[in-house]
């Protein structure tokens, strides 16, 4: 099984992963880090692009359960020297159990994925970022105890994560809410999707409007990777969809703020936001490493 976009999850396997990840993260606060769920199993990572949560957690997952980890970036593989997607996939199949790859192209995943016999996750890509949602989600759940119902507000960009969060309501029964500027908005392609499953989006230019009565405001930041040639077009086009201290009022009183981070303060977000009492931005970014574990678990721990 793949993870390449969170339509790839049923409801009750999203469920299941947070149920597990909570789990898991109970257990670790306890002190437990070492399980052997995973031995024998290596996970290999490919970096097309820089990480630091999505490296670091998947490394620690992949450590904790027991198993083993070769992270590598794209130019480091012959990869970079002209060796296509199809030989590569097939000499990882041989080697590993699971590929993780952050690439700048969704096809190229896609790609890998075809010509595979190994479980492949998306680590990242221009469209989608699936395993951030997973933790999200179960975030998500832990501050509102359910996700039927949530009102999400997502302020910026309508990129990957935007992609993917939407995604992730449609499946689980939250409700959108989109303020971005004209050009900005998330991909269409996933927006009908999640509305043809009865998700309620809502995609306007006023971030006021998409924040009122939110019970979770969530932004990323202007200038995506790979977006770096349109880097001040961005900032000024998206000067008007700061989370700051006014937006947050206008939410629910006992609203979350959330990031997948990195955060770049001063522009999508205030550092007095990110600080304060309302924002989860630091528990979202542990929960990586629960949500993926459980990931891990639910595609390695029962293959042969
Ligand atoms: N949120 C996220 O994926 O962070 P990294 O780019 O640091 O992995
Ligand atoms: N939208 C951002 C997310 C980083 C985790 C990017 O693609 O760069």
């Amino acid at each position: 099984m793949n993870l390449i976009s969170i339509f790839d999850l049923s409801q009750a396997e999203i469920e299941a992963i947070i149920e597990k990840a909570k789990e898991l993260k109970k257990e670790r606060k306890e002190g437990v880090r070492a399980r052997n769920d995973l031995e024998g199993k290596t996970l290999a990572m490919i970096f097309e692009k820089p990480s630091t949560r999505t490296r670091v957690s998947f490394e620690v997952a992949m450590h904790e359960l027991g198993g083993n980890v070769t992270s590598l970036n794209w130019n480091e593989l012959q990869l970079g020297r002209g060796e296509r997607i199809e030989e590569t996939a097939k000499v990882f199949s041989a080697y590993v159990d699971a590929v993780m790859i952050r690439a700048f192209r969704h096809e190229t995943v896609e790609k890998f994925a075809r010509h595979a016999s190994i479980s492949v996750i998306n680590g990242l890509t221009d469209f989608e970022h699936p395993c951030q949602t997973l933790a999200d989600l179960m975030t998500i759940k832990e501050y509102k105890s359910q996700l039927a119902g949530v009102k999400v507000a997502w302020l910026g960009d309508g990129n990957n994560v935007c992609n993917s969060l939407i995604g992730g309501a449609a499946i689980t029964g939250m409700d959108v809410s989109v303020a971005c500027p004209a050009g900005y908005e998330p991909d269409e392609r996933i927006v009908e999707k999640a509305r043809e499953m009865g998700c309620e989006i809502l995609i306007t230019g006023t971030a006021e409007k998409a924040a009122a009565d939110a019970d979770v405001i969530y932004t990323d930041v202007w200038v995506s990777m790979g977006d770096e040639n349109e880097s001040e077009k961005r900032k000024t086009d998206l000067k008007d969809y700061q989370i700051n201290e006014d937006l947050v009022r206008i939410a629910k009183e006992d609203v979350i703020v959330m990031h997948c981070m990195p955060v770049h303060i001063g522009e999508e977000i205030t550092e007095g936001v990110m600080n304060s009492s309302k924002s989860v931005i630091f528990e979202q970014a542990e929960n990586r490493l629960h949500a993926q574990k459980a990931l891990l678990l639910k595609l390695l721990k029962h293959q042969q």
